[in-house]
Formats: structure tokens, C-alpha cells, sequence
């Protein structure tokens, strides 16, 4: 069986459809202790989004069960024994990384993680205030460091850290148990303090604080400033002019550039070739009425290339319509007739010099007629 686009949209549709009941059979159910976190993000990126779910968890049952009721002291006194108990913690435990979407297998894995801490830290009677962050994420676990601090054992990042990497670029490793505290810069900037431009970036003149910005996409190797006149030297594809720096070559000025049957297209940089409409026989642009030379079983008419084929169809169609206009015409005489004859053959006349005329019309013209006319000595029909 040949693959035709439509037998491929029909076996697709079957397919999808196939799958779709399938998947609509079993939803895939998820196991997140069997799941090991992908390398997206860290373990202490894990630990916050932990952290900030279990936070979020606290704060939905700050009151316990019992949400809008009137505050009787009874109430009151039950929301207090909940505030503590192991069903709060539980209540928490349950919705736990729930909301949570993107990273919802990385916060499970941490949860499972952190449950024996969390236990304890139940069990201590918490001020529910202090940073479970700190203490969980840090201290207990020992997978995240303080703000500016890098590495296994928490040393502060290099440099000043009012103003780290000069603020164009951050601490390997900040605020992790990983990296070794160096810049890793923005790509605008290099440098041990990301204080020096990148190739590819000029320095713009500012005293205060050094900005690093692109130079023009026709440099290659950097530039002095932002034009194309101040490029060190041109990309290919540009050729250096001393008035205008690094101009465009237009690659379509070379005729023998594409194939045969191609057309060039330039492009800042480049150029590429298209295929000539399949009605041309080379061409200097796209479409049938770009053509240079017409292909075999086209001519050239007016600007466009026609199909001969086409062409006879559409002259076919209109022929027919001629002739059923004159068959109305005539239908209509032959009622008008016998009801006043003088009437009936004025128009009668009238309809056939207007059948002519249209017949004489086409056929002068190129177009096939009900009779060639030519044979014809018009005079002598109307001495009739
Ligand atoms: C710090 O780490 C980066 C990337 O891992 C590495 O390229 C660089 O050489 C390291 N620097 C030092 C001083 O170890
Ligand atoms: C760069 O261009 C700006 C204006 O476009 C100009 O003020 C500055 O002097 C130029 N810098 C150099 C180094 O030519």
C-alpha cells in the first residue's frame, strides 16, 4: 500500500484514537518513592519547595478543622489541642507537595526524606515562627547553606558581598553544599569578578559601573563600539567598505549562484535557493508570474505561465455558457413571436445580429465558434 498523506491521516487518526482509549481505560498512577528526582534542579532546591509546601500546609490548618465556625471558647479550646497533635501533623503530611506541579517527584522525594526530622521537630513543641528552612534545609540535612556561602562545610562566596561578581554574574554554588564559590558570569561578561566584556560585547563609556553590550551582527571577533563601522573584522558573508563598515554581499547579483530552475533569495549574511513555480522553465522570483521561460504544457499568457490543459477546460466552460445564453434568446423570441410579429422579429433580428456579433467576436478573437464565420459572407445572410 502506497503511503499516500491521506492513508498517513487515517492510520494517525486510528492511532490516536486507539491511544486515547487506552489512556482513558487507566490514568498512570505515580509512585513518588520509586521515582528518583531528575537532575533539573538541586537538593537544596528540592528542600525549599519542601519547605515552603510544608509552610503552606501549616497555614491551611492554623484552625484546625473547624474554618469559619463562631469562636466559641469550646472551639477555642479544641483548635488548641489540635494545634499540637500528631492528627494536625498528619493533616499536613497529606497534602503535602500536592499544590505543587513542576517539581512535585523532587518535593516527595525530600519529603520522604525529611519525615523523621519533621517528627521530631512535632515532638519538640516548635514555635511555629522560627525558620524551618534554616534548620531543616541546613542544619539537619546539610543540603543548603546560608545566603552567599558555597560548598560542603558553608565558606562564605569570594568577594564583597554587597556587590558579588560586580552584580554580572552570582557565586557558583550560592546558598548550596555545592559549587567552589567563584563567578559564573552573565554571557556578556569574563573575568574572575565578571568585570571585563565577552568577545562579541564592547564596554559602553560609563565610569561608575561597567555595561557590556552586544556588537553589531555583521562583526566577527568584537568590536570598538556598537555600529557596523567599528567591528575588528566583517563575519562572511560581509565585505568592509571604508564609508559604511561591514555591508551585506548580495550573493543573488552572481546569475549562475543557483541551479537551473532556482531562484535566489539574499539574506543579511547569506542567501538561499528556491524552486522555480512548476510552471516556469527558470525564473527570476517565485510564482507563475515570475517566469523567465514557460516549462513544456504551459504558454505564456499576458505575465503568467497557463496551463494548455487548464486552459482548454476553462475555454470548454465558457463556450457551453455562450451557448446556452443564445438557446435563452431564443426561447424568448419564439414566446414574443407569435403575440405581435413585428415585435417578435425585431427582436428576433436583434438577437441573432447580437449572436453574430458575439460569435464574430470570439472567433477574431481565437476562441472556438458555433460555425466558422469566416465561411461565411455576412452581407448575403441578412439579404436573405
Ligand atoms: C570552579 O568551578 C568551575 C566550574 O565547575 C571551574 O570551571 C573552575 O575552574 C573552578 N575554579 C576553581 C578555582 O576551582
Ligand atoms: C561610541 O559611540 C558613541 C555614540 O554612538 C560615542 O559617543 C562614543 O564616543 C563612541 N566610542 C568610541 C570609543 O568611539
Amino acid at each position: 500500500m502506497e503511503l499516500t498523506p491521506c492513508v498517513a491521516y487515517n492510520l494517525f487518526t486510528i492511532l490516536v484514537g486507539v491511544s486515547s482509549i487506552l489512556c482513558s481505560v487507566q490514568p498512570p498512577t505515580i509512585n513518588p518513592g520509586l521515582l528518583t528526582p531528575t537532575q533539573q534542579i538541586g537538593e537544596c532546591q528540592s528542600c525549599k519547595i519542601f519547605i515552603d509546601s510544608f509552610k503552606r500546609g501549616l497555614e491551611r490548618t492554623k484552625r484546625g478543622k473547624y474554618e469559619g465556625g463562631d469562636a466559641a471558647w469550646e472551639e477555642e479550646k479544641l483548635i488548641k489541642s489540635y494545634k499540637r497533635s500528631e492528627i494536625r501533623l498528619v493533616d499536613i503530611q497529606e497534602g503535602i507537595c500536592k499544590e505543587e506541579n513542576k517539581y512535585s517527584v523532587q518535593c516527595h522525594h525530600m519529603a520522604e526524606k525529611a519525615e523523621e526530622l519533621i517528627e521530631e521537630w512535632w515532638a519538640q513543641d516548635p514555635d511555629e515562627s522560627a525558620d524551618l528552612y534554616t534548620y531543616i534545609c541546613i542544619d539537619k540535612m546539610q543540603v543548603c547553606c546560608p545566603k552567599h556561602h558555597y560548598g560542603k562545610n558553608c565558606l562564605p562566596c569570594h568577594g564583597d558581598h554587597e556587590n558579588l561578581c560586580n552584580g554580572n554574574g552570582k557565586c557558583r554554588g550560592d546558598g548550596t553544599r555545592k559549587g567552589n564559590g567563584t563567578c559564573l558570569c552573565d554571557p556578556q561578561y569574563i573575568g574572575e569578578n565578571c568585570d571585563q566584556c565577552a568577545v562579541g560585547y564592547y564596554q559602553e563609556e560609563k565610569n561608575d559601573k561597567i555595561k557590556c553590550i552586544k556588537c553589531h551582527p555583521s562583526c566577527l571577533g568584537g568590536c570598538r563600539n556598537g555600529t557596523q563601522l567599528d567591528c575588528i573584522s566583517c563575519k562572511p558573508g560581509f565585505v568592509f567598505d571604508i564609508n559604511n563598515g561591514c555591508m551585506d554581499i548580495n550573493e543573488c547579483n552572481d546569475p549562475k549562484i543557483c541551479e537551473h530552475g532556482q531562484f535566489c533569495v539574499n539574506t543579511v549574511g547569506s542567501y538561499f535557493c528556491r524552486d522555480c513555480d512548476k510552471s516556469c522553465n527558470g525564473c527570476y522570483s517565485d510564482g507563475p508570474d515570475a517566469c523567465s521561460k514557460c516549462a513544456e504544457g504551459y504558454y505564456m499568457k499576458g505575465e503568467l505561465c497557463i496551463s494548455d490543459i487548464e486552459n482548454e477546460e476553462q475555454e470548454k466552460f465558457l463556450t457551453n455558457a455562450r451557448f446556452m445564453t443564445y438557446l435563452g434568446l431564443l426561447i424568448a423570441t419564439g414566446i414574443m413571436l407569435p403575440k405581435s410579429t413585428t415585435l417578435g422579429s425585431m427582436v428576433g433580428i436583434v438577437v441573432l445580429s447580437y449572436i453574430m456579433g458575439s460569435e464574430y467576436y470570439c472567433m477574431i478573437n481565437g476562441h472556438t465558434g458555433l460555425v466558422d464565420l469566416t465561411k461565411f459572407d455576412l452581407f448575403n445572410i441578412f439579404r436573405l
